[in-house]
């Protein structure tokens, strides 16, 4: 299993992942847009060339230090193989060489798994940061 900058070849395979279990939050459209901003940071696991796992972020073209890691998601069947674990180490390495000085993940509340994942690779809950939301209606 190797780690790659996603191409719009891999773009099947990412809606593959999320077809597994029917989320429709990206699609060919947005992923797309995704390869095309030089700020969106698109990894892909891949295995035998099938796409198995994607890490998806960017880094703020506000300040350029700060990023946010939006999702990450490993097909079904490969799962707890250490494969998130690689992505968002491939992720942080981005970072790094962008000199981002912090990056944040979007993790749900009730998502025990999620905040497992990120506790694990080194993310922690400093409370220098918080999500507080103003939905349009
Ligand atoms: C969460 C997810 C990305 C984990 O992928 P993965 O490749 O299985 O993760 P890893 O094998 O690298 O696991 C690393 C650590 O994360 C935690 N973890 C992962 N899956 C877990 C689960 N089902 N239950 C509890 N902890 C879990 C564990 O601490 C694990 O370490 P361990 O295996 O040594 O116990 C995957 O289950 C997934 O795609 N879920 C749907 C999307 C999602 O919820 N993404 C996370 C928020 S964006």
């Amino acid at each position: 299993m190797k780690i790659y900058s996603a191409k719009k070849s891999d773009i099947n395979g990412c809606l593959t992942l999320l077809k597994q279990t029917k989320e429709t939050h990206f699609n060919r459209k947005k992923l797309n847009l995704a390869i095309d901003n030089k700020n969106t940071i698109l990894l892909v696991a891949k295995e035998d060339d099938k796409v198995v796992g994607y890490v998806i972020g960017y880094i703020s073209p506000c300040n350029y230090y700060d990023a946010i890691l939006q999702e990450t998601r490993v097909a079904i069947a490969h799962r707890r193989q250490g494969i998130a674990t690689k992505l968002i180490g491939g992720f942080l390495d981005v970072c790094k060489k962008q000199k981002v000085k912090c990056v944040g993940a979007v993790i749900g509340n009730d998502d025990v798994n999620g905040v497992n994942l990120y506790l694990k690779n080194g993310f922690s809950k400093e409370d220098d940061w918080g999500w507080y939301e103003a939905k349009n209606k």
